[in-house]
């Protein structure tokens, strides 16, 4: 595995929140845990941690995320933007696409957005974001942190047999072999104008189209995709855009218009 070229990145991120702040770790237990441990304490807005390997990975759902060594992005990215706590889903929209929009420009290879931000490529899943919060006592609550937590299946030639099936990788899609420091610089830049864009639409002074129609335009999941959602006992149905929340709405086949709260949505 070639040494991950830091200097790289800190060089293309330079004029963004994240300049300066990013910190490699060869192999680490989980960026996710670390940042979340920075952000509880004194670690500044735009603090990242890059890892070649996790040894538990945190995926959504309680679920881990596989990170072996050299060929992923296990990225997270600790952000401090004025804003409430139930408004943190929206941070959760913008970086999935801001992903997608790093992982074409790196690679060429163009993913689809399941709501609320899994990478996939065809039925399959090149990448997953998990956002840990912390908030300002308060009513209402404020948040204190949100820590981006990105995954990003980049170089893997092959997975393990139960992940083989639902996991695939930019290299298995395009036949080459990506650079992961192109891709977390494309990332973090993608992320620092989608957060910016995101501030300016909370502060009543948005700068260009809404996260929600942008979220919907990038996403063939929004509107007119028949699902199965694993919430409120399962029920399938079709999708019919997002609220003004940011939730996934799901014209039930039981004549009810349901509300995705945290995911479980898969194609029927
Ligand atoms: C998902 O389940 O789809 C979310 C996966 C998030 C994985 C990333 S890898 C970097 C960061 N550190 C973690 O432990 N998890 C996130």
């Amino acid at each position: 595995m070639a040494d991950f070229d830091l200097k790289q990145v800190t060089k293309a991120v330079s004029n963004t929140r994240f300049g300066g702040k990013i910190t490699h770790f060869a192999t680490i237990d989980s960026t996710n845990i670390r940042a979340v441990e920075a952000a509880n304490s004194s670690a500044l807005d735009g603090t990242v941690y890059v890892a070649d390997e996790q040894t538990a990975g945190r995926g959504r759902g309680g679920h881990s995320w596989h990170s072996v060594a050299g060929n992923g992005l296990y990225v997270s990215a600790i952000v401090r933007p004025e804003m409430g706590l139930s408004e943190a889903l929206w941070l959760s929209l913008a970086t999935g696409i801001a992903a997608q929009r790093a992982t074409v420009e790196t690679t060429g290879v163009q993913a689809d957005i399941r709501w609320p931000n899994d990478l996939l490529i065809g039925k399959k899943k090149c990448g997953g974001i998990l956002v840990e919060t912390g908030s300002h006592p308060g009513t209402p609550a404020r948040l204190r942190y949100a820590v981006i937590g990105i995954g990003i299946n980049v170089n893997h030639d092959a997975f393990p047999d139960e992940l083989s099936t639902v996991a695939t990788s930019l290299r298995i899609e395009s036949g080459s072999v990506a650079s992961r420091e192109a891709l977390l610089a494309n990332l973090l830049l993608a992320l620092d104008a989608e957060i910016t864009l995101l501030e300016s639409e909370l502060h009543d002074a948005p700068r260009g189209t809404p996260l929600l129609e942008r979220f919907a335009a990038a996403s063939s999941w929004a509107v007119g995709m028949r699902v199965r959602v694993d919430e409120d006992g399962g029920y399938t149905g079709e999708t019919v855009g997002l609220n003004r929340k940011g939730f996934l709405q799901v014209a039930g086949d039981d004549g009810v218009l349901h509300t995705v709260l945290s995911g479980g949505v898969r194609p029927e």
